[in-house]
């Protein structure tokens, strides 16, 4: 419906143009010229609004384009088989039906935009269009099912690789994989994984990247808790050679973890830590604790030391900086 809308702006680059000759040229009322105005706006179009003057488009959000994506992937499994979406309700649900369709390991599927976008814990992941990089990738880990929180922190490390190598964010990962700019979260990774008699079939594992989100793209009540690449470095990020990026750093740290376990990858995640050292509180579904995060222990598991100095593992849980 908005295709004609676009069409005329993109054939007058650079040009104003008024809400009422739009909807002359269109044949639409004006209340629809500024609904349509909106909805691409909420799909990365940016547009100056004069008084006066009427709208002229300043940029359109760059497409994940198949071919330009698949140019950058180092020679890999990881991205070979590739689905690019525009829409969707969540690329978790997308991979999964795929995997049970037996798709080779290292299957990826993107989306343009998430209606449905989850995080870990129950949380809404927010996904808007054409600003961030939603994916997920299907994993066929040879390992025992209690080993899962292994992959949490893979993941985190590597995206936190990826990021660094594409931008000057100051990053730094909270337990379990949260990763934090400014103190504020700007990605996550969520594992859902399906298991037959205690055997792993396989793992999605979704990565949620905020890259070029504006402030204004968040809902209120993220604002204070959510950031994005561009927020805090102040320049865009080329999504395709984030995705690249971070698929070849995943699929390097899976590898070293097939040859070599989880003690390289605990290292990894340690030394890009802002958890280890601080006084924290963690929500679990027990309830809440209090301590100092000294370490991980084999599991992946937080090692939380109180205040009488015992020392207790914890599997899962919100952490929360309290000092
Ligand atoms: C977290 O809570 O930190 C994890 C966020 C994971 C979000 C990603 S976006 C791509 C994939 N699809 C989803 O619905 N969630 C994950």
């Amino acid at each position: 419906m908005n295709q004609k809308l676009l069409d005329w702006f993109r054939e007058h680059p650079d040009q104003y143009i008024s809400g009422e000759e739009l909807s002359r040229r269109l044949q639409i009322t004006r209340t629809a010229v500024w609904k349509q105005i909106n909805v691409l706006r909420a799909k990365g179009y940016a547009f100056d609004a004069v008084p006066k003057l009427g709208y002229r488009l300043v940029t359109q959000p760059t497409r994940l384009d198949e071919a330009a994506l698949l140019s950058k992937l180092a020679p890999g499994t990881f991205g070979n088989r590739l689905r690019i979406l525009e829409k969707t309700e969540s690329t978790q649900n997308e991979a999964a039906a795929w995997a049970k369709e037996g798709v080779p390991e290292g299957a990826v599927v993107l989306a343009e935009e998430q209606t449905g976008g989850r995080g870990r814990q129950g949380h809404v992941w927010h996904s808007p269009a054409g600003k961030g990089v939603w994916m997920s990738i299907v994993l066929r880990p040879r390992i025992p099912l209690p080993y899962t929180p292994h992959l949490t922190l893979l993941g985190a490390v590597a995206m936190f690789r990826a990021m660094k190598k594409l931008t000057s964010a100051p990053l730094g990962i909270k337990w379990p994989n949260d990763i934090l700019a400014d103190g504020k979260k700007v990605a996550g990774i969520l594992l859902e994984s399906a298991a037959e008699d205690e055997r792993l079939l396989y793992v999605i594992a979704g990565i949620g990247i905020s890259v070029n989100l504006d402030s204004a793209d968040f809902p209120e009540e993220l604002q204070e808790r959510a950031t994005s690449l561009k927020i805090v470095t102040g320049q865009e990020v080329d999504r395709a050679s984030l995705v690249a990026a971070c698929l070849q750093e995943l699929e390097q740290l899976y590898r070293l973890y097939e040859e070599e376990g989880f003690a390289p990858i605990r290292t990894l995640w340690e030394a890009q830590s802002i958890t280890l050292g601080r006084q924290v509180t963690i929500h679990t579904p027990q309830g809440p604790l209090q301590g100092v995060a000294v370490g991980l222990d084999q599991s992946g598991a937080l090692l939380l030391k109180d205040k009488t100095g015992t020392v207790q593992k914890v599997f899962s849980g919100d952490v929360h900086f309290s000092g």
